[in-house]
């Protein structure tokens, strides 16, 4: 059984259930309503499964601070991303503290929780920008989102009566409690976790499976929440996931289960963000590549792993796993790092995403060097799939 604690010590649970929401849900229909968009949903979901232990609801004031500027919640424990609630101002100076609101999906008007208002505060978005991705450039995808929101925050802790429902792969969602339980019954002692926005290529394969060399099992945690419009589909992913793990993975040592969070391109904090999050899924192990969470050339290609310095061990819990950018080699024949091949880049395969995105579109396989034809195939399906739509 994986012994690893959840971040904070206790997996948190807040997804209330049977009578009890019930009692709730009728409470709530004459709760204020506050509406919550479809990324602050899921941000919800995953507080209340205990996705964000030890979060027990979006961040207070006091909290947030403390994130902003020293990536630690208030009592200390490490916290990299702001997991915040922005509220209309107008709609925010109508509530008065310790007050229970009613969080209504903006496209459907389900209740899906409710929250006790524990403080309503005022930020400096671009102070946050500065701090959580480093730019305060409205080009990047992370900060233009930020910027839109509103800069008045609801804290305060929360309660799920009503959980998003996946649209596909419903069998392949599992909360932390399950994930726990399915690696423990698997005998599992050692988990990699593996988290991607992309299709699985080459150079991921190769790191994951350096990791699964030392570990009992890879769980393929791919973000399937929103992600920038030129990131390839979730769905699309989910197809070649299964392809490679098909063919080309151990079935009783790899594991596919999505992680349904919004993609933050936060790079360096968020690869904290990541590991934090896996733990909680019971892993004990967490890869770091080249440019985690990265986005154009925001980030250096070792910031998400220098980052973890400002750490010890007891404070992570989840040990990460760092590679190196990898690549195949013409001149070893296998896939390697600068760790490992003596030769110079003009014997190494590398792709830009976006010469691969153009390869894929005119329905051509990059090499197998790069990717594996099975999944070629559905990348090009795909997104010729997705020009006629
Ligand atoms: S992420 O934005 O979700 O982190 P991506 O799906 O590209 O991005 O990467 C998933 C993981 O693989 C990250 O840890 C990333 O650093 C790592 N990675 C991606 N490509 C390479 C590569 N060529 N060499 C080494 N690590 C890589």
């Amino acid at each position: 059984m994986t012994s690893i604690l959840p971040h904070g010590g206790e997996l948190v649970q807040r997804v209330v259930q049977g009578e009890e929401r019930e009692t709730l849900l009728k409470a709530a229909q004459s709760f204020k309503q506050i509406t919550i968009n479809t990324w602050t949903i899921s941000d919800l979901d995953l507080i209340g499964v205990g996705a964000f232990s030890p979060l027990t609801g979006f961040l207070n004031e006091e909290d947030y601070r403390s994130v902003i500027s020293s990536m630690k919640l208030a009592n200390g424990t490490v916290w990299s991303i702001p997991i915040t609630l922005a509220i209309d101002p107008i709609e925010a100076s109508k509530l008065v503290l310790h007050e229970q609101v009613a969080l209504v999906g903006e496209a459907d008007g389900i209740v899906y929780g409710t929250l006790t208002v524990e403080s309503i505060y005022v930020v400096d978005q671009a102070e946050e920008a500065i701090n959580v991705f480093r730019t305060n450039d409205p080009e990047h995808p992370g900060v233009r989102k930020l910027m839109e929101r509103s800069s008045t925050y609801l804290g305060g802790s929360i309660q799920v009566l009503n959980r998003p429902e996946p649209v596909k792969f419903k069998e392949y969602y599992f909360v932390p409690a399950e994930t726990r339980r399915l690696f423990a019954d698997k005998g599992w002692k050692t988990v990699v976790g593996f988290q991607t926005r992309n299709p699985v290529h080459r150079a991921h394969e190769y790191i994951q499976k350096s990791a699964m060399e030392i570990v009992d099992a890879l769980f393929l945690n791919p973000l399937v929440g929103e992600t920038k419009s030129d990131d390839v589909p979730a769905d699309v992913r989910m197809n070649s996931y299964f392809a490679l793990l098909e063919n080309y993975y151990p079935k009783d040592r790899a594991f596919l289960g999505v992680f349904p969070a919004a993609m933050r391109y936060a790079g360096p904090r968020e690869a904290i963000f990541h590991a934090l999050v896996r733990k909680n899924y019971g892993c004990t192990h967490f890869i770091v590549g080249r440019d985690h969470a990265g986005v154009g050339d925001y980030y250096g290609t070792y910031e998400a792993q220098e980052i973890f310095k400002n750490f010890t061990a007891e404070e992570i819990g989840i040990t990460p796993l760092f590679f190196e950018h990898s690549f195949f080699c013409t001149k070893c024949g296998n896939m390697a790092s600068s760790k490992t091949c003596p030769h110079g880049t003009e014997d190494h395969m590398t792709l830009s995403g976006t010469k691969v995105r153009a390869l894929l579109r005119d329905g051509q396989c990059p090499p197998p060097e790069f990717t594996r034809p099975e999944v070629a195939k559905i990348l090009i399906e795909g997104m010729a799939e997705q020009v006629t739509i």
